[in-house]
């Protein structure tokens, strides 16, 4: 029982997927009931759920959800609610945590690289029956794990051109040059497995273009294999819209992905599929994080680098913030004008500290409140114990996100 705990307790471990989370009409009513010191998340199943339907109709194939980007049961739920029956998975740990939260879900096991007993665990008791890879070796591994099986579908990852947008390069770690990549690819098929293809043009891809791009390097790819595809997997990488980000209409990166598809002339049995992370789950969250300590511009508050806000570093993105002060057991708004604030967070090292973090009232102060909004894409997933503060408690909100869409 985390999420309401009395403010000097610690949170707990993880989430028993079948439990459902504390509702409250708002972050507001969170503050004033829990008058939490330590940060709570706020989910919004309604907006996931939203969001989840709206990208399920309009992708023109199978949308996974890449699980590593929000694992929580409540978001997994949500999106399931929404249309979304079909995960990436990254770990055994995912393939379990979905098997847990649902009867049936198909999971893709898309680690390019993956120790043999989880591949054997993932085929044998998850019934895991997609795969990628990106070298020879992996391959190999692979098909004697699961015994050259002609259900398997494998996906062989392609280092696509790095979209000059995007926050992480995610062909940097992974992906196999085209010549490479075509060999693997008649190799699947030699095996007796399915041949697929797959890329990631690069988280928040700011552009939509990358994706006909990559599909070009696919058909061309499939060419040089002379291999019929059984499946097509665009990856993540759709953005969210964060303060300062000019993201295209998601309706821009379909468009690209039709276009991309219709110059390939797949057979028709070919399944189109994507790993939207981040622009599934980012809108539907918030954190409310309380002021310990302010002195002058810089307000020392119990969330930071190393629990949720890592992305405010690492790759400079800022959310909407509202403030929230309780004071005579009601909830108020300041209408002093705004500062921009430093933001320091609660461990003990210094790389915790968050320039320009914040535009707040001038007069915040210990004690008052932040909801920090559009915080569902790899915040909790990426939060650490350091210093023993990781951020632990979730409750559900039934308002609109306070940044609105
Ligand atoms: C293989 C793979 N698929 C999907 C995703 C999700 O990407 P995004 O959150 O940018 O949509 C990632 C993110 O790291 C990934 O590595």
């Amino acid at each position: 029982m985390s999420q309401d705990l009395p403010s000097q307790a610690v949170a707990s471990a993880v989430p028993d997927p079948r439990r459902r989370t504390r509702s409250y009409p708002d972050a507001g009513e969170v503050a004033r009931l829990l008058q939490p010191s330590y940060p709570v998340y706020c989910l919004r199943p309604h907006v996931f759920e939203r969001t989840a339907r709206a990208f399920v109709e309009a992708f023109p194939g199978t949308a996974l959800y890449a699980v590593k980007c929000n694992p929580h049961p409540a978001v997994l739920r949500a999106l399931h609610a929404g249309g979304v029956h079909a995960f990436d998975t990254a770990s055994l740990g995912e393939i379990a945590r979905v098997a847990e939260t649902f009867d049936a879900a198909e999971c893709f096991f898309m680690h390019p690289v993956k120790p043999r007993p989880a591949i054997a665990s993932a085929h044998r008791v998850y019934g895991v029956r997609a795969y990628v890879v990106d070298h020879i070796d992996e391959l190999r591994k692979l098909a004697q794990q699961v015994r050259h099986d002609p259900e398997v579908t494998v996906f062989v990852r392609l280092k696509t051109v790095e979209s000059a947008g995007a926050f992480y390069h995610l062909s940097a770690k992974f992906g196999a040059e085209d010549a490479a990549a075509a060999e693997m690819l008649a190799e699947v098929a030699h095996l007796g497995m399915k041949p697929g293809l797959a890329f990631h043009v690069g988280s928040q891809c700011l552009e939509p273009e990358a994706y006909a791009t990559a599909l070009e390097q696919v058909g061309a790819v499939a060419a040089r294999a002379g291999v019929a595809l059984s499946a097509v997997d665009v990856g993540g990488g759709f953005p969210a819209v964060y303060l300062g980000t000019q993201a295209p209409e998601i309706g821009d990166y379909m468009a690209a992905i039709r276009r991309g598809l219709d110059r390939l002339q797949l057979p028709e049995s070919c399944r189109v599929l994507s790993e939207p992370g981040r622009a599934l789950v980012a809108d539907g969250q918030s954190v409310l994080v309380q002021v310990l300590l302010r002195k002058g511009s810089q307000l020392y508050i119990n969330d930071g680098v190393y629990g949720s806000l890592s992305e405010m570093t690492a790759a400079s993105v800022r959310y909407p913030v509202r403030l929230i002060r309780v004071e005579k057991g009601q909830v108020i708004t300041s209408t002093a004008p705004e500062e921009i604030f430093d933001a320091h967070g609660p461990t003990c090292d210094s790389l915790d500290m968050i320039p320009k973090a914040f535009r707040l009232p001038a007069d915040i102060r210990e004690g008052d409140w932040i909801e920090i909004d559009r915080v569902g894409a790899y915040s909790n997933a990426l939060a650490t114990d350091f210093n023993g503060f990781r951020p632990d408690t979730f409750v559900e909100v039934r308002n609109e996100p306070p940044g609105g869409l």
